[in-house]
């Protein structure tokens, strides 16, 4: 089987609804004379009150795919604000972000808890994008294959083969998120090799060379290029230059 590419903008808390349409449409006509290879999925991730306008929206761009950034990890009940992965799935979303490490930091997010989420979105036939990723003082102190390897174990590593084959993984290091400091193709390349020896390790050689491992962090129009041809660099996880279109769809040509 061919590793799936995806090149992933996550717009984060922004855009209201008249600016979701606008930037949803102008990617979209931007990317309708190019020629999508048949193994790409171009996905986008709005705040949840976009994701039934926008999974409308992409009705025809058969390459085109809805997120979401996060979901509850219950099916139903009295939690005030949160929005399950059924509720998600029904909107014709496909894929939820979960792990993110700005969930982790302000929303304090636990493996464990990220564990549940994982479980609720495979059970509603939804594709996670488990994000991981080291802060600056654990790469500084060599800490940072540590950091990665416990949370994929304690957040991904349960799944059996036939469910983590229907994961996809995010490194973001948190030193290079929305701070213009990208990680190097070689440290980007160096750690999805980690990643994917990991999986081969949990699990086995086939397993790892089918899960798609993107990179995230102050990824741009002048520096994807480079990143994505590092062999174990399977696309992006876009914050800031998702939100202009021309960047975004500069950074999806750049696969
Ligand atoms: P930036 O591209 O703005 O650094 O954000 C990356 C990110 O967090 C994507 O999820």
């Amino acid at each position: 089987m061919i590793r799936k590419k995806i090149v992933a903008g996550n717009w984060k808390m922004n855009n209201t609804v008249d600016e979701a349409v606008y930037l949803l449409s102008s990617i979209e006509s931007l990317l309708e004379e190019e020629n999508i290879p048949e193994n790409l999925h171009v996905v986008i991730a709005p705040p949840f009150i976009h994701l039934k306008m926008l999974t409308d929206l992409v009705q025809n761009a058969e390459y085109m795919h809805i997120a979401a950034q996060n979901c509850h990890h219950e099916d139903k009940g009295a939690y005030t604000g949160e929005i399950s992965a059924g509720m998600i799935q029904s909107t014709g979303a496909k894929y939820v972000i979960l792990g993110h490490s700005e969930r982790r930091l302000y929303f304090y997010e636990t493996n464990d808890l990220i564990k549940l989420k994982v479980i609720s979105c495979l059970k509603n036939d939804l594709t996670p994008i488990f994000c991981c990723g080291e802060v600056l003082a654990e790469r500084e102190s060599e800490k940072h294959f540590e950091t990665i390897k416990n949370q994929l174990v304690e957040g991904l590593f349960h799944l059996e083969s036939e469910d983590i084959l229907q994961a996809v993984i995010a490194y973001e290091p948190v030193w290079a998120i929305g701070t213009g400091k990208t990680a190097s193709p070689q440290q980007a390349q160096e750690m999805h090799a980690y990643i994917r020896a990991l999986i081969a390790q949990f699990y086995d050689e086939d397993v790892a060379s089918q899960i798609s491992i993107l990179y995230g962090g102050s990824c741009n129009p002048s520096n994807a290029a480079e990143l994505f041809s590092q062999k174990d660099v399977d696309g992006g996880l876009i914050g800031g230059a998702s939100l202009k279109s021309a960047d975004f769809v500069h950074i999806v040509k750049s696969i």
